[in-house]
């Protein structure tokens, strides 16, 4: 199990025309993942996904809040004693050729961790080739015509497949995918999606999605819970299905009338949704970080931030002062 409690991230641009300029990744970030369980993170591109995913993965710094797994918080401990329980959260990122090393073979790149792997557990060297096979078969990979080749002697999907076997040599509690099938082919998502879905079940292992597209939200945890980020902010919690049914908060309603087919669902939205523009996340006011986009900002909306929580009786948390049930088009900034 891994929670955070109020996580926040601020980046100072190094270079390009924004040098200089604060970039506040995560605003204050809560989230709790069980054992076994599955959660989705959602929202538009730049909202923080990434940046909380690799902090959940322990590759990335948080400037507060804290992060606790299996009951021991992170902060008091050094980087080196921290390092067991974040090797136990493996992140599978949306670049499965850059993730592995081009000059080695598929065996080569499973046998080094799992000859560490031997070491730890004190088991014999042959215990090594056994595994590899093993992992290979459990996502979907012919040992035999995989483990001699080089990954750009497979398909994207085999890739990912790879990517995915070699996160679960180490035995993780928790795969985090960020993006992990928005660059491969599309024939072969609902594999990848099917995979994880599938890993969850007869590992017990734990998935943290991470996705701009509610539909695959949708598919890998419709038990889980799902995370609607706006800059930087979680501004609707709860059940999938609730969420998706329901959705309370304005940006929620227009990200998922942005969907037009999802199964079993009913396009929420009549309008088709504005596309959404480049924010400059340096400038904001008091109130809320949808105001300035939401047709339906009263003067509170615009002078106090919500907070996440339950409010008006929604079985979801929500920050919005307004929540209720419409057709929502997101507004471009500066209009509407
Ligand atoms: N290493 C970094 N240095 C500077 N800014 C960063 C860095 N990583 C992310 N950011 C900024 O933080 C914000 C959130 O980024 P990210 O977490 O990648 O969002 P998402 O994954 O939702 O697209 C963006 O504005 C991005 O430009
Ligand atoms: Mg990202």
């Amino acid at each position: 199990m891994i929670t955070g409690k109020n996580i926040t991230k601020t980046f100072r641009q190094r270079g390009g025309v924004l040098a200089g300029r604060e970039v506040r990744a995560l605003r204050g970030v809560d989230f709790a993942i069980e054992k076994g369980g599955a959660a989705s993170f959602i929202g538009e591109s730049g909202c923080g996904k990434t940046t909380l995913g690799r902090i959940i993965a322990g590759l990335e710094t948080h400037d507060s809040g804290e992060i606790t797994i299996d009951g021991t918080p992170m902060s008091p401990l050094k980087p080196r004693r921290r390092e067991p329980y974040f090797r136990r959260i493996q992140l599978i990122h949306q670049d499965p050729y850059s993730a592995l090393n081009p000059t080695r073979t598929i065996h080569q790149t499973l046998n080094a961790p799992l000859a560490l792997r031997a070491r730890q557990t004190r088991r014999p060297q042959s215990w090594v080739d056994e595994r590899a096979e093993e992992l290979l078969a459990l996502v979907g990979l012919d040992p035999g015509y995989v483990l001699p080749r080089y990954p750009h002697q497979l398909s994207g999907g085999m890739r990912q497949r790879v990517v995915i076997a070699r996160a679960l040599t180490v035995d993780p509690d928790m795969l985090v995918a960020d993006e992990a099938v928005s660059m491969i082919d599309v024939s072969l998502r609902l594999g990848i999606l099917g995979l994880l879905k599938d890993l969850r079940e007869r590992l017990g292992v734990s998935v943290l999605f991470i996705t701009h597209d509610v539909a695959t939200a949708r598919y890998i945890g419709d038990d889980g819970e799902l995370y609607v980020i706006y800059r930087g902010q979680v501004v609707e919690r709860g059940h999938v299905e609730t969420i998706i049914s329901d959705p309370v908060h304005p940006y929620t309603q227009s990200l998922l009338s942005a969907i037009p087919v999802l199964h079993g669902l009913e396009r929420p939205g009549e309008q088709p949704v504005v596309p959404t523009e480049a924010l400059d996340e340096s400038h904001h006011d008091a109130g809320c970080l949808f105001a300035r986009r939401c047709p339906f900002r009263t003067e509170r909306c615009v002078a106090e931030l919500p907070v996440l929580g339950h409010a008006e009786g929604t079985p979801q948390e929500h920050a919005c002062f307004h929540p209720e049930r419409r057709s929502v088009v997101a507004t471009p900034i500066g209009r509407g």
